[in-house]
């Protein structure tokens, strides 16, 4: 049986609840022990989890030193760290300060941006399927939303999106698109701006670029310059992804400063605690890290990706980490098999009821993930 982390804990004579009792917390040098009881051990259940595009390998070592120098200030407010997360964002983009916003993951920037700029005469354009969470904050705000299909090739359709822009407050474009994994390059995201900058002027436009780290396509580019140069451009980021950070809660938006004032006074407020806002500020400008974790998921994505078209399945581009597979029927039964057999994978992601989504994990995840798709799949 494996060792779960509360038997890790209660062998080392701590005990479950002690871990997180008061004078553990509050006293310094205990750090080194909490990180060793905390890293290297398995997620409890042994289940393999590909359905939220998680980063299976976590935070990097950078990351790791940081959050252990930081424990001993989990006591106090992020006023100090988020400032430096800022700084090191800033920095990282050749932005100002001011060009930079913080959120409680990406998540809190595109709540923001829901609540700044979409009203009830004002709607929110988006995608189906696309990531769902500004459409969800619209209707739980009682704010129109139009969603707009993807096209056969499960890409955006900019064209229908841009008949949609007139009056809209905000239009969500998710850049690579999740759950579809399809990317736009530079030329048709400009082409796609400019014709909403011409045609509805107040509209502003929130491009998520939470996969940016993971694109190959060479016709790629980020739109943070255009964000800088266009108040009524977002770009939003996240550490949850490549950086392997989806537990700690840390993300940011890139904009105009006119923008960023205009967005401040919907922030949490302290929302990146201390520990993801050191994580985060030591993990930005990590370059060898994050080409270790970009060639660990391409490599795992193309041995996913050989699997299933050796198996005849169309496999849809992704510029991602995770996989679009047509199954060519109701996607749900296999999904509820591969749970029975430890494998977790994507939600149905309506209308596309045949295709599977499925995060990459690590290699020896995928090895044996396949072997479970096999199983059920046959
Ligand atoms: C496209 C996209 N944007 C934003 C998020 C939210 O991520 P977080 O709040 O962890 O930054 C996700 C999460 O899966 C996502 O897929």
């Amino acid at each position: 049986m494996p060792l779960s982390r509360r038997h890790f804990v209660s062998a080392l004579g701590l005990g479950g609840a002690g871990l997180f009792s008061p004078p553990l917390l509050s006293a310094r040098g205990h750090e080194d022990r909490l990180v060793t009881l905390l890293s290297g051990l398995p997620a409890p259940g042994g289940l393999i989890r590909l359905d939220s595009n998680e980063n299976p390998n976590g935070p990097g070592p950078r990351a790791f030193e940081a959050i252990k120098a930081m424990f001993g200030e989990a006591n106090r407010y992020p006023d100090d760290p988020e400032r430096a997360l800022v700084a090191a964002i800033a920095r990282e983009h050749g932005v100002s300060e001011e060009n930079v916003i913080l959120g409680c993951g990406s998540s809190e920037i595109l709540r923001m941006c829901v609540e700044a700029f979409v009203s009830t005469a004002q709607h929110l354009v988006t995608a189906g399927p696309t990531f769902e969470l500004p459409a969800t904050f619209a209707r739980t705000m009682g704010r129109p939303v139009v969603t707009v299909p993807v096209d056969a090739k499960l890409r955006l359709d900019l064209e229908a999106m841009g008949n949609k822009a007139g009056g809209a407050g905000l239009i969500f474009f998710c850049n690579p698109n999740n759950p579809t994994a399809t990317v736009h390059g530079d030329e048709t995201v400009r082409d796609f701006v400019a014709r909403v900058r011409r045609d509805s002027p107040a509209t502003y436009i929130l491009i998520d670029e939470a996969y940016h780290e993971y694109v190959d396509d060479p016709t790629y580019r980020s739109a943070v310059p255009m964000a800088l140069a266009d108040a009524n451009i977002i770009v939003s980021r996240t550490f949850s992804k490549v950086f392997g950070m989806a537990g700690l809660r840390a993300g940011y938006a890139i904009v105009h400063r006119d923008t960023a004032r205009r967005l401040q006074g919907w922030r949490i407020g302290s929302g990146v605690n201390v520990l993801a806002a050191a994580a985060a500020t030591a993990s930005i400008s990590d370059r060898e890290h994050l080409a270790l974790e970009q060639k660990r998921n391409r490599d795992a994505k193309a041995f996913t990706r050989a699997y299933f078209e050796k198996a005849g399945y169309e496999v849809g581009v992704s510029e991602t980490n995770f996989l679009m597979i047509d199954l060519r029927r109701d996607m749900r039964p296999v999904r509820e098999a591969c749970r029975k057999e430890g494998i977790a994978v994507g939600r149905p992601f309506p209308p596309l009821n045949s295709w599977l989504r499925v995060s990459i994990g690590t290699m020896e995840e995928m090895q044996r993930a396949v072997e479970v798709f096999r199983k059920v799949m046959g």
